[in-house]
């Protein structure tokens, strides 16, 4: 019994860190709402101890009869006065920190740069809008933004409701048809973080995540300027197998005639860790595994299967995606 309650504790411990736990926050959003669940916790595990111990003395000690008056006083203070205060004082910090939380009242400290999100069954869009309003610059299935600078995310969804969550970085924020959600965030330790979709949208949902790359801002800006520019790998030969099998009208690979808008833009795919929107690394066998049956690996992807294409296409197409840094 005592090793299954340290190894549930030492379970528990184990989501107090890492790539995707609230609890270790590397944005300011973050450091307020893991402040907020350490005093409720706090607060809830002194009201927890202190009626357990009521129990125990309860059930141990033989019963004696106590004066009226004493009696109810002590259902007015502990019963009702003392539990109504830590709520009421609980309630009233949650309210104070949440206008710092609304994006709106955090516009005026935005450096200009909003990255737009689109949530699509199962993967995420993004476009860069940068701050001079030039022409955004489009990925996919990752989001990098610069540290210790506020940045203006604009969630929209083409398809179902899907939620947009950063747990390292900040709160999370639904993803909704037909509307444009607000949520700032600032960034405030370099990293690589994880980023979950938090509302059901479907067959793969489990399988739709991104990862959130907080750069140094110079790195940033050299990282965006060279995705505003075609891929060196574009223009190698696998590029000609790529189009005369139709991917280009699905999926965008800039310097190329491949403008399709419907599935995530892989100009520059190679710089992305994963695959699929989190589902496997970007290496040579995963990615013609999923050219070649990407329902095994996403079910429910609107991609359809070319495992009728010859391995060698396949291979081809595989090792120029992989060229496209
Ligand atoms: Cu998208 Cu769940």
């Amino acid at each position: 019994m005592r090793w299954l309650a340290l190894w549930l504790c030492l379970g528990t411990c184990s989501s107090c860190s890492g790539a995707q736990s609230a609890l270790d926050p590397a944005g300011e959003e973050a450091r307020q709402i893991a402040y907020l669940f350490w005093l409720m916790a706090i607060a809830g595990g002194f009201i927890w101890l202190t009626v357990i111990g009521l129990l125990v003395h309860a059930t141990r000690h033989e019963r004696t009869p106590i004066d009226e008056r004493i009696a109810s006083r002590l259902i007015f203070w502990g019963g009702a006065a003392i539990p109504s205060l830590l709520l009421f004082l609980l309630l009233g910090y949650a309210l104070w920190l949440m206008p710092g939380l609304r994006p709106f009242a955090r516009a005026g400290e935005a450096n200009g740069l909003r990255i737009e999100v689109t949530g699509e069954q199962f993967w995420w869009r993004v476009a860069y809008h940068p701050a001079d309003g030039g022409v955004p610059i489009l990925s996919a299935n990752e989001i990098r933004l610069p540290v210790g600078e506020r940045v203006e995310f604009l969630l929209k969804s083409t398809d179902v409701i899907h939620s947009f969550w950063i747990p390292a970085l900040g709160g999370k924020m639904d993803m909704i048809p037909g509307r444009v959600n607000r949520l700032s965030l600032l960034a405030t330790k370099p990293g690589t973080y994880r980023g979950p979709c938090a509302e059901y949208c479907g067959t793969s949902h489990a399988l739709m995540t991104f990862t959130a790359v907080a750069m140094q801002p110079a790195a940033f800006r050299e990282w965006l300027a060279v995705r505003a520019n075609p891929s060196p790998g574009a223009s190698l030969p696998g590029r000609d197998i790529f189009l005369r099998n139709g991917c280009g009208a699905c999926h965008r690979v800039a310097g190329t005639q491949a403008e399709g808008g419907v599935g995530p833009d892989l100009s520059h795919m190679s710089s992305r860790g994963t695959i699929g929107a989190g589902v496997l690394p970007t290496d040579d066998e995963a990615v013609r595994s999923f050219i070649a049956h990407p329902h095994l690996i996403k079910p429910g992807s609107k991609m359809p299967d070319f495992n009728m294409l010859p391995q060698q296409d396949i291979a081809e197409i595989a090792s120029w995606l992989k060229g496209l840094e």
